[in-house]
């Protein structure tokens, strides 16, 4: 998603700036404006596909990706950090220099270093715990604006290792 606004009175969100790029696994309602891609991002191609459709990359990067539960808190919290890693890869790629990401996480022992790892891609990096989602569960958001880039060299370089997300 390229910009957006909320308008104060209808508590709607709106997009002044195109695209507005969403994937999920599973199919869901379309989004007027938006292009909704079906799949897996953590595959290649819908990475690809996505960088095709907004080449001058994205102002905000919002993940509400969670992983299917499995009732095993460790291996919950672990599934989805691993999510959110990948998001944090991808700012590499897809955000603008200044831009924001927003991206939920079950709250775990991985948060820390998700909390620190997105201190050093962003000016300011915070945890938001929406009074929506305190009662039923322990997910949080993991906010960061100013994203300070990406040095080519090192990413290049970065691009040729095998992250562990990808060993899996
Ligand atoms: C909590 S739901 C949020 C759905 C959406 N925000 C909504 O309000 O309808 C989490 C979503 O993350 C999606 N998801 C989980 N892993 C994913 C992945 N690897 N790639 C793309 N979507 C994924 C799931 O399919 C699920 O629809």
């Amino acid at each position: 998603m390229c910009a957006w606004k909320l308008d104060s009175d209808s508590r709607q969100i709106s997009f002044s700036e195109r695209p507005l790029v969403g994937i999920d696994l599973v199919a869901t309602e379309p989004v007027e404006g938006a292009t909704i891609l079906q799949g897996d991002i953590r595959d290649k191609a819908m990475q690809t596909k996505i960088r095709e459709l907004c080449p001058n990359r994205f102002d905000l990067i919002l993940s509400d990706m969670a992983p299917n539960t499995t009732g095993v808190h460790h291996a919950d919290t672990a599934n989805s950090a691993d999510l959110v890693s990948l998001v944090l890869d991808l700012c590499s790629e897809w955000l603008k220099p200044g831009g924001s990401m927003v991206a939920k996480v079950f709250e775990g022992s991985e948060y820390q270093a998700l909390h620190k790892r997105a201190k050093s891609l962003f000016d300011f990096a915070k945890s938001v715990n929406p009074e929506a989602s305190l009662s039923r569960s322990r997910e949080v958001y993991l906010v960061g604006q100013g994203y300070r880039g990406h040095d080519e060299k090192k990413s290049d370089k970065a691009d040729k290792l095998t992250t562990p997300m990808q060993k899996r």
